[in-house]
């Protein structure tokens, strides 16, 4: 069974992610407000993602000037903005997915503000690990340098950096082709991020593996054969592989890199222990409900949309 088509997201554009950019001119010709769209009009559904954005670096402020943090609050902030910032990377790599499923061409306008937020916190997330270490800069290069998980974080966040720097409309316009050359990057850099996030686990990596699945879900759906990407089928194996890719995945981390029997690991994904279901029930999960609320959405008549219509 196939969903509804889609007039406006053609194949051709998710595949070319600066495409539908290219044209966008801002108010200045350089850089479009985050709460404005195309046209240089207030946008309330971005103004929306905005919020949703720095949420949770006020909540942080919040939470730190109420003293509700730890007694280590640049620890804490610390890993809140590297949790945040992978995150807000996998939201921005769902937006190619969320705009062709769901059949909304112009999600592709808050791309750019999720990638730039994952960016800005995992510069934060770097400050505050300066921080920690009281600015002492020839020991944090050190530490990035002699230590494998700082060094392909640091990799990482140079990255981000890079790709936030070119990420102006005048930027788009300069380096043309070359631009979605250079930000095909934010593929290898997920990969370095996801890969500290379990280096940094000690033992149980069970918060890294969630978000490596969904990431391992936004990946193969890329690779899906233009006419399946957007077809019940198509998405009903894509959440099945995904899970069991989880399940791979998970095991081999424990299997290659710990001590810990990966058999046992393994066992609880039909098993569960009190600690309730293992990430690849959630990605396989996650992966369903994209197909119960395409097909729910898609039979929502437009009309009833009105206001929900995103502009
Ligand atoms: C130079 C760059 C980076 C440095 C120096 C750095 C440093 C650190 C340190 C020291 C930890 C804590 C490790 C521990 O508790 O033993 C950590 C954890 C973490 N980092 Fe980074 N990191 C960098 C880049 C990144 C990047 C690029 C991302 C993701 C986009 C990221 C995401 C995380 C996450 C998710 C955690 C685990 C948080 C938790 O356990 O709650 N880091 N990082």
């Amino acid at each position: 069974m196939s969903l509804p088509s889609v007039p406006a997201t053609p194949s051709a554009a998710r595949r070319s992610p600066g495409a539908s950019v290219v044209r966008r001119t801002g108010p200045a010709g350089w850089f479009t407000a985050p709460w404005r769209d195309r046209s240089g009009r207030f946008s309330a559904w971005k103004t929306l993602v905005l919020g949703g954005c720095v949420l949770p670096g006020v909540y942080m402020t919040g939470q730190w000037c109420l003293g509700d943090f730890t007694s280590r609050p640049l620890n804490q902030a610390m890993l809140m903005t590297g949790v945040w910032a992978v995150w807000f990377l996998l939201l921005s790599l769902a937006v190619s997915p969320a705009r062709s499923i769901f059949a909304l061409p112009k999600l592709i306008q808050v791309r750019r503000m999720l990638g730039l937020t994952a960016a800005a916190y995992t510069v934060a997330h770097l400050i505050f690990y300066g921080a920690m270490e009281g600015f002492n800069l020839p020991f944090v290069v050190g530490e990035i340098i002699h230590r494998f998980y700082l060094t392909i974080g640091f990799i990482a966040v140079a990255g981000f950096v890079v790709l936030a720097i070119t990420s102006t409309d005048a930027s788009i316009r300069s380096l043309g082709k070359r631009w979605k050359l250079l930000h095909q990057l934010i593929y290898p850099i997920a990969v370095l991020s996801l890969w500290h996030f379990f280096l940094t686990q000690k033992i149980d990596v069970t918060l890294a593996v969630l978000p490596t699945g969904l990431f391992l879900w936004l990946m193969l759906w890329r690779g899906l054969p233009p006419a399946a990407e957007r077809t019940v089928a198509g998405l009903l194996v894509l959440a099945l592989v995904a899970g069991a890719g989880t399940i791979a995945l998970e095991y081999a981390w424990y299997d290659l890199a710990t001590f810990v029997p990966a058999s046992r690991v393994l066992a609880a994904n039909w098993h569960w222990g009190p600690q309730g279901p293992r990430p690849s029930f959630w990605v396989t999960l996650d992966g369903l409900a994209v197909v119960v609320a395409a097909l729910v959405w898609r039979n929502i008549p437009k009309a009833k949309l009105g206001g929900l219509a995103l502009r």
